[in-house]
């Protein structure tokens, strides 16, 4: 009797230890983080087939139009929040929670949104140069963070 009696202390200690291993790596790993007590997902994601794309992935993903030139260099820069006129929901715990402009690599841009304030498309008058690449980056608090990339 004492014998299995130990066993099965071991036997729990063994199971509280690994629940402990298991679960410190992947609270490491994890790239959430909380804001106003609501989790924010950092994960990246990618459309999984560009050939056609979800409806879910197109709400998340930036798109991205150049319109007019000024005599300075300065082009309009058009950003709607989600592709082909489906545009991202903004709500009290789902809402993109910021966006970032790179040009070729640079960071020129970085806008935070508060929570069930902002939604649509956003414009800025970015100089560029032909062959420019323009990637923006969006961030949905529920969803993880979308890419796109538009050459000028
Ligand atoms: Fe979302």
């Amino acid at each position: 009797m004492k014998r299995r009696d130990a066993f099965k202390k071991i036997g729990l200690a063994g199971i509280a230890l690994s629940t402990i291993g298991i679960s410190l790596p992947s609270m490491a790993q994890s790239q959430d983080i909380a804001k106003d007590n609501l989790i924010i997902n950092r994960q990246k994601m990618k459309i999984a087939n560009t050939e056609s794309p979800t409806e879910f992935e197109l709400k998340h993903t930036p798109e991205i139009s150049f319109l007019e030139s000024d005599e300075k260099g300065f082009t309009l820069v058009k950003i709607h929040m989600g592709s082909q006129g489906i545009v991202h929901p903004t709500l009290e715990n789902h809402w993109i929670d910021y966006m970032k402009i790179y040009k070729n690599d640079k960071l020129v841009a970085s806008t935070e949104f508060e929570k069930g304030s902002i939604r649509g498309f956003s414009e800025y008058f970015i100089k560029l140069e032909k062959g420019n690449v323009v990637l923006v980056e969006i961030g949905c608090n529920l969803h993880g963070i979308w890419t796109n990339t538009a050459t000028f």
